[in-house]
């Protein structure tokens, strides 16, 4: 069993620079290889840059977003979690932002958080509860990844990009194969700030057909 009550490196880190969690190293890998945010960089006429985070909590992905873009994005979240307000100053209180708590597989979710969209960008850093069981939490994983590609579908303007967090070991080349269909370009990245014993990777997809 890995040992995650601990704080590595990145845990230390992240409490240093005002984020509730590591894992907003993640992101900023997956930013810094794929420019997810780079539509939202500089104004424009598509502006603001509507940005879809979903499983937000405790929220260190949406502070990211809302520190790297400022006043240039709105960000809708959502989770069945409450967010940690330790770190935002306020910024959870601003106009930009809209948090739901609550389910994204179910209807009234989906529609409260397609009437915000079309997103130019949609994260996804959600995971079930762990059981301890590496298949079930692994079925469980694909199948928030699976609704989150319904999503992308609905939710995601043309020339969207997509970052999707999956458990390896289930049918990840299905996925894979979906992405592509959907995007003009699919991949799969594990950013170094992932635990080296996790078996979680990511997803992009890139410029929504
Ligand atoms: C690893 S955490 C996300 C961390 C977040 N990206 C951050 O940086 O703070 C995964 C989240 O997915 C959420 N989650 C799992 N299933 C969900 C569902 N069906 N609907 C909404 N949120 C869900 C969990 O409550 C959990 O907060």
């Amino acid at each position: 069993m890995a040992n995650y009550g601990k704080p590595d490196f990145w845990a230390l880190k992240s409490q240093k620079e005002g984020y509730p969690a590591r894992s907003v190293y993640k992101l900023r890998e997956l930013d810094e290889k794929f420019g997810l945010f780079s539509g939202g960089s500089s104004s424009g006429s598509s502006f603001p840059f509507r940005v879809l985070d979903l499983g937000a909590a405790p929220g260190s992905w949406s502070l990211y977003t809302l520190r790297t873009l400022g006043d240039r994005v709105f960000l809708a979240a959502v989770d069945i979690s409450s967010l940690s307000r330790r770190y935002d100053k306020g910024l959870f209180d601003r106009d930009n932002f809209f948090f739901i708590q609550g389910d994204i597989t179910e209807e009234d979710t989906r529609n409260i958080l397609l009437s915000r969209g079309p997103y130019r960008l949609l994260l996804s850093d959600l995971a079930p509860a762990t059981t301890g069981s590496r298949q079930v939490d692994t079925l469980r994983s694909l199948g928030l990844a699976e609704t989150v590609l319904e999503y992308a579908e609905s939710a995601l303007a043309q020339g969207g990009h997509l970052a999707v967090k999956v458990f390896q070991g289930g049918d990840t080349v299905s996925l894979l194969k979906r992405i592509r269909e959907l995007f003009r370009v699919g991949k799969s990245f594990k950013p170094q700030a992932c635990r080296r014993e996790s078996f979680e990777t990511y997803y992009i997809g890139l410029d929504k057909k």
